[in-house]
């Protein structure tokens, strides 16, 4: 039986009618690895009700962040939409995943490909100080429908180039690739079909991919890790075993469960 820890909800962001995210205290005897999941819930009929939630905030926060999409009918999103400030909600105290940089053999270019929820995870790894010291360049590639999807993006645009430490790194080394599918935008298009065509790497202003320069973690549906599992595989990159031997790239689903 994992322990579970009692938190309060400090603050929610509604980014659209289907996006939110929200922060709640953090028990600072509470540690985790970037890119690391854990199970939040809410006691439904006396009984807790708990889905598995990337860790969105920096693993040296003081607080929590969680990125969620809110579907209406869902057992748990249905309720934790309506969270307020002062909420309780419940958090396991085992984080665990796949995404963890440590997981990855050393490289030049480290490629954070995410679509829809799928961003909350790089949002922890790109503000902890370890990635801008393993890799020379990040790109934060976030793949969504529609513009008003791509939430974060004024934080990663304007923000957090301006951050008090991680600033100078982020103006370095962090390049963001926001592609919209369904809406005309900068960079339009799915992730896999503009590594196809060539359209991210030239949009980045780094060579096509390649296993002896890059590595890669992605998070989204099941059917963008296959098309994007099957695309890198067939260039010759491999996947991190569960044997924990560090590989080209690491792949975890983005957790949409209701
Ligand atoms: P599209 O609009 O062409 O379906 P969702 O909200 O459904 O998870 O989608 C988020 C983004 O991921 C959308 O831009 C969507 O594009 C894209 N997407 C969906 N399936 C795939 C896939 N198999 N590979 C890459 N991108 C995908």
């Amino acid at each position: 039986m994992v322990a579970l820890a009692t938190e309060q909800v400090i603050d929610v962001h509604h980014w659209n009618d289907s996006l939110f995210s929200f922060r709640t205290t953090r028990d600072p005897s509470f540690r985790f690895d970037s890119g690391q999941f854990v199970m939040i819930g809410l006691e439904v009929e006396g009984r807790p009700l708990m889905r598995a939630y990337s860790i969105a905030s920096a693993s040296w926060e003081e607080h929590l962040e969680f990125f969620s999409i809110k579907v209406e009918n869902g057992p748990l999103t249905s309720r934790l939409q309506h969270l307020k400030r002062g909420d309780s909600i419940t958090v396991s105290r085992k984080p665990t995943g796949t995404l963890v940089l440590t997981d990855l053999k050393p490289g030049k270019h480290l490629y954070l490909l995410g679509t829809g929820t799928g961003l909350a995870p790089f949002m922890s790894i790109i503000r902890d100080p370890d990635t801008y010291d393993r890799y020379e360049k990040i790109v934060l590639a976030h793949g969504v429908r529609n513009i008003d999807d791509l939430a974060y993006s004024d934080y990663l645009q304007n923000e957090l180039p301006q951050h008090e430490y991680l600033g100078e790194l982020v103006r370095q080394k962090l390049i963001y690739y926001p592609t919209v599918t369904r809406e005309s935008f900068r960079n339009r298009g799915r992730i896999t079909d503009n590594i196809v065509d060539g359209a991210m790497s030239q949009a980045v202003g780094l060579p096509p991919l390649h296993p002896d320069t890059d590595r890669l973690m992605l998070c989204g549906s099941p059917a963008m890790l296959d098309d994007l599992s099957a695309l890198l595989d067939a260039r010759g990159f491999q996947a991190s075993p569960r044997t924990r031997e560090p590989g080209d790239y690491v792949i975890e689903r983005a957790f949409v469960e209701k």
